[in-house]
C-alpha cells in the first residue's frame, strides 16, 4: 500500500515511518525540517520504499501530485510548543491550521481511502473531569492548543462535506526515543533527560504532584495503523496509556536531585485520556507500562547529549510570555 506521512522527519513521525516501512507499505513523507530532522530517519533511508521529500506542506501546488496513489495518509506535520506560539500565533495559524487544509485538499483530490490526523488533547485545556472524554468541552488555553482544534475541526469538517473517510487522534503526553530536543523549553522528558546526562536537578513545576498521561510512542502508533485500518470515519478518538502519573513519580524512576520552580497558568493538575471510544471502536489499548517506558528512555539517554540544558533561570526567562499572557485572570 502506498501511504504518506506529513511530519515523517519529527519524533511521532519516524516511529510512524518506521512501523510503516516494516509492515511492508511504501512511505511519502513531506516535512520541511521546521523541528524534524533527517536523522530521525537515517537509519530508514537506505530502504527503496521510503521516499522524502523537503518541502512545507503549505506549498499547495507542490504537494499535491504527490498524493497520487496514496491509500494511506497520515497528517502529523504542525508546529508543536507552547511558549512560541504565544510569541508568534501567525507561523502556528500558518502551519496547523492553513497546513491541514493543504494537505485535506491534495487528499481529497487524489481520492485517498484513509486521512489521520495527529490531534491534542491541549484542546480540553483545563477539563471538569478526569479520565477525560471526547465528549468534554474544548477550551484551548494558547495558540498550540487553539490551532490543533482549528486543524481538527477542518478535518472533521471535510469529512462531513466531501465524504473524506477522516478521523482525528487526540494524544496525551507522547514520549519515546527521537522526542524533540529542538531549543524550545518543551515536553519534561527531554527536559529531564538533558539535566540528568549535565548532573543538574530536575526542574520540577510546582510540587511536582501534577499527573500526566505519559503514553509510549510505539503504543501511539500501534494506534495510528488500527485507525488507519478500520472503517470508523468523522470521529474523535483519544489515545492515552490508560492511566496517569504524577512528575514526582518520573523523578523517582529516573533518580536524581531536584529544584522546584513556579506552576504555571493554563496548565492542568491531571491530564488522562478515557480511552473507552477508542477500545470499544478500535479494540486498542496501550501496552507499554510507564516503568517499561521509562527505562527505554534511559537505555537511549545518550540521544539527549546534545539538548539543551535548562535551568530555573533559563526557564524563567523562556516562559515569561506564558506569565504575561496566562496569567492575567
Ligand atoms: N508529542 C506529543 O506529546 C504530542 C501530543 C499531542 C499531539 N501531538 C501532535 O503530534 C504531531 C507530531 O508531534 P511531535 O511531538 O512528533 O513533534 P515534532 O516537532 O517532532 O514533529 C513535527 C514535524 O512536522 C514538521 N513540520 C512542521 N511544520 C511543517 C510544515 N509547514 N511543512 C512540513 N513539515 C512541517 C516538522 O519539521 C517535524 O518534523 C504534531 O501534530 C503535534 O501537534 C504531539
Amino acid at each position: 500500500m502506498k501511504t504518506l506521512v506529513t511530519g515523517g522527519a519529527g519524533f511521532i513521525g519516524s516511529h510512524l515511518v518506521e512501523r510503516l516501512l516494516n509492515d511492508g507499505h511504501d512511505v511519502v513523507v513531506l516535512d520541511n525540517y521546521s523541528t524534524g530532522r533527517f536523522a530521525n530517519l537515517a537509519h530508514l533511508a537506505v530502504n527503496p520504499k521510503l521516499i522524502i521529500h523537503e518541502i512545507d506542506i503549505n506549498d499547495h501546488a507542490t504537494i499535491r501530485p504527490l498524493f497520487e496513489g496514496v491509500e494511506w495518509v497520515f497528517h502529523i506535520a504542525a508546529l508543536a510548543d507552547i511558549v512560541p506560539s504565544i510569541q508568534q500565533p501567525f507561523p502556528y495559524h500558518r502551519a496547523n491550521v492553513d497546513g491541514t487544509v493543504s494537505v485535506l485538499e491534495a487528499a481529497r483530490a487524489a481520492g485517498v481511502k484513509r486521512f489521520i490526523y495527529a490531534a491534542s488533547s491541549s484542546c480540553y485545556g483545563i477539563p471538569d473531569q478526569c479520565p477525560t472524554a471526547e465528549t468534554a468541552e474544548m477550551r484551548p488555553q494558547y495558540p498550540y492548543a487553539l490551532t490543533k482544534r482549528l486543524g481538527e475541526e477542518c478535518v472533521m469538517h471535510w469529512n462531513q462535506v466531501y465524504g473524506l473517510p477522516a478521523v482525528s487522534l487526540r494524544m496525551f503526553n507522547v514520549y519515546g526515543p527521537r522526542s524533540r530536543t529542538s531549543g524550545t523549553y518543551g515536553a519534561v522528558f527531554g527536559v529531564f533527560l538533558a539535566q540528568k546526562l549535565a548532573g543538574h536537578p530536575f526542574t520540577v513545576v510546582g510540587d511536582g504532584t501534577q499527573t500526566r498521561d505519559f503514553t509510549y510512542v510505539t503504543d501511539v502508533v500501534d494506534a495510528y495503523i488500527c485507525a488507519a485500518q478500520s472503517e470508523h470515519s468523522g470521529v474523535c478518538m483519544n489515545i492515552g496509556s490508560g492511566n496517569t502519573y504524577s512528575v514526582n513519580r518520573l523523578v523517582e524512576l529516573l533518580g536524581g536531585d531536584v529544584t522546584y520552580i513556579p506552576k504555571r497558568p493554563g496548565e492542568p493538575d491531571c491530564t488522562f485520556a478515557d480511552v473507552t471510544r477508542i477500545q470499544q471502536l478500535l479494540g486498542w489499548k496501550a501496552s507499554i507500562s510507564f516503568e517499561e517506558g521509562v527505562a527505554k528512555m534511559l537505555e537511549q539517554i545518550d540521544y539527549w547529549r546534545d539538548a539543551p540544558v535548562w535551568t530555573v533561570d533559563t526557564i524563567s526567562d523562556a516562559t515569561k510570555e506564558w506569565f504575561t499572557y496566562l496569567g492575567k485572570s
